[in-house]
């Protein structure tokens, strides 16, 4: 059920080589190993490949390198028609490498003979295009599931606004639970259910709980399933909540089905004897020593394939600003090491790196004039004029790896369901990924003895 890349026929095999790319040392460099904000301060640009940095120098734009990369993600051969001549081949099979380590993205189409889910107008109202779109997609498996395995109830962790519960509450004639850690959002649910006509405590339910890795929530899902056999989903489940969530359907009795899909993977926590319950929770995943830094998991929330092309953007200059006066503190021994403070830094404050010091300056409470002089600002703006292309790529490289990322945490999930005796294990592309990337769905079913 995980539809593997096409140059590996055994997951565990494919998992050991994704594992074994992100401990090489170039990943772990590029992913966090040295931050972009420290790029100036432990010259991460001359700890790349010297053919890589020797083919970038001489490039007028940074652009194009770094359109040159992110289309090198891209399956579709013509994508690469426009790829820059004369690229170093250690750089080629890196990029190669991490198109055939990444877990496939296209979007996962059910047979047409699946009925559709017809969001009710009074609920579609309320959602973004993107929103409605992912409803659409989520409820029609889900509903399938459902009906194929006789399951009439759900239960919808980390339910937001309740687009996804409501849906199935009306639309498909299943009894809801729906659980978020946010009272407003509970209560934005529960206002749009009454709107919507659904019965409280009966077609849906709402319970506001944080769901933790040693909550007592399994009681509750199964004093509220009366015994009947449900569906555990989430859509878009941050962080460690989706791993509370697989840990869950192993161990309710209740639960017999899994279908989750997460996000925000930098919220994360990562496994330690304090956080037994961190990542990663696989067996498999923990012997071969998976270690992804927060950076890294960050890395695994972009899309840069998604990124639209300006050529006008400013938004490179964040992290050039920002390495070159990290490099200022640092030398002036100013900041703690490590230390990464938010800087508040706004669009505008973008203008000129005068400013945006100003700016980043007055949130570290330090002082133009008495911490850092004017001489000192316009001196480290002139000595690192013309490297502004090193952040623009080794921003680029870093985001590179998204999808190999996500592939690894998705399989961390997967193992651990496995290992618990789920079967039908597998993980669904259930979203446009242009509209939607984090669009991996985990689905399992429990099997006969568990
Ligand atoms: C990204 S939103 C997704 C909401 C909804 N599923 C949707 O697709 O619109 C994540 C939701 O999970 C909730 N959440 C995050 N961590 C949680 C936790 N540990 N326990 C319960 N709810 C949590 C948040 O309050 C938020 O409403």
């Amino acid at each position: 059920m995980v539809d593997l890349p096409s140059d590996y026929t055994e997951i565990h095999q494919y998992a050991r080589d994704v594992v074994a790319f992100m401990h090489k040392p170039l990943s772990v460099q590029i992913t966090g190993g040295i931050h972009v904000n420290d790029a100036f301060v432990y010259d991460a640009w001359s700890q790349l490949p010297s053919e890589w940095t020797a083919w970038w120098e001489p490039l007028s734009n940074p652009q194009d390198a770094q359109k040159d990369l992110i289309n090198s993600l891209r399956k579709e051969p013509e994508a690469r028609q426009h790829d820059l001549q004369g690229r170093p081949d250690s750089l080629s099979e890196w990029l190669d490498r991490i198109r055939n380590l990444s877990l496939d993205r296209e979007q996962f189409v059910l047979p047409e003979e699946i009925p559709h889910v017809e969001v009710p107008e009074i609920l579609a109202s309320r959602m973004a295009t993107k929103k409605l779109a992912e409803v659409k997609a989520g409820a029609r498996y889900i509903n399938h599931v459902c009906k194929a395995n006789n399951i009439t109830r759900v239960v919808d962790i980390g339910s937001g606004q309740g687009y996804l519960s409501l849906t199935l509450a009306a639309a498909c004639d299943l009894k809801v639970l729906a659980i978020d850690g946010s009272a407003k959002q509970i209560a934005g649910s529960k206002a749009a259910a009454e709107q919507a006509g659904l019965t409280e405590g009966d077609q849906i339910t709402h319970l506001t709980r944080f769901v933790t890795g040693t909550d007592e929530l399994a009681t509750e899902i199964s004093t509220w399933a009366k015994g009947e056999k449900c569906l555990l989903t989430g859509l878009h489940a941050c962080g460690s909540l989706s791993e509370h969530m697989i840990r869950l359907s192993t161990t309710t009795p209740c639960i017999s089905h899994i279908a989750v899909v997460g996000c925000c993977y930098n919220h994360i926590t990562p496994f330690s004897p304090s956080n037994p319950t961190g990542f990663p929770i696989s067996t498999f995943m923990r012997s071969h020593n998976l270690n992804l830094s927060t950076s890294a998991l960050i890395t695994g929330c972009q899309a840069p394939t998604n990124w639209i092309h300006n050529p006008n953007s400013i938004f490179g200059r964040k992290h050039f600003y920002r390495a070159v006066l990290e490099k200022l503190l640092f030398d002036k021994n100013l900041v703690a090491d490590g230390a990464r403070p938010v800087w508040g830094i706004r669009n505008g404050d973008l203008r000129s790196f005068h400013t945006y010091t100003s700016r980043a300056l007055s949130s570290l409470n330090l002082t133009i004039g008495k911490d850092i002089s004017e001489r000192e600002i316009a001196e480290y703006e002139k000595a690192y004029a013309g490297r502004s292309a090193e952040t623009a790529i080794l921003w680029t490289l870093s985001v590179l790896l998204c999808r190999v990322v996500e592939s690894v945490i998705v399989l961390d999930r997967v193992f651990y369901l496995q290992e618990k005796g789920m079967e039908e294990v597998g993980v669904l592309p259930v979203f446009e990924y242009r509209e939607s990337p984090r669009n991996l769905m985990v689905v399992g079913r429990k099997g006969e003895g568990v």
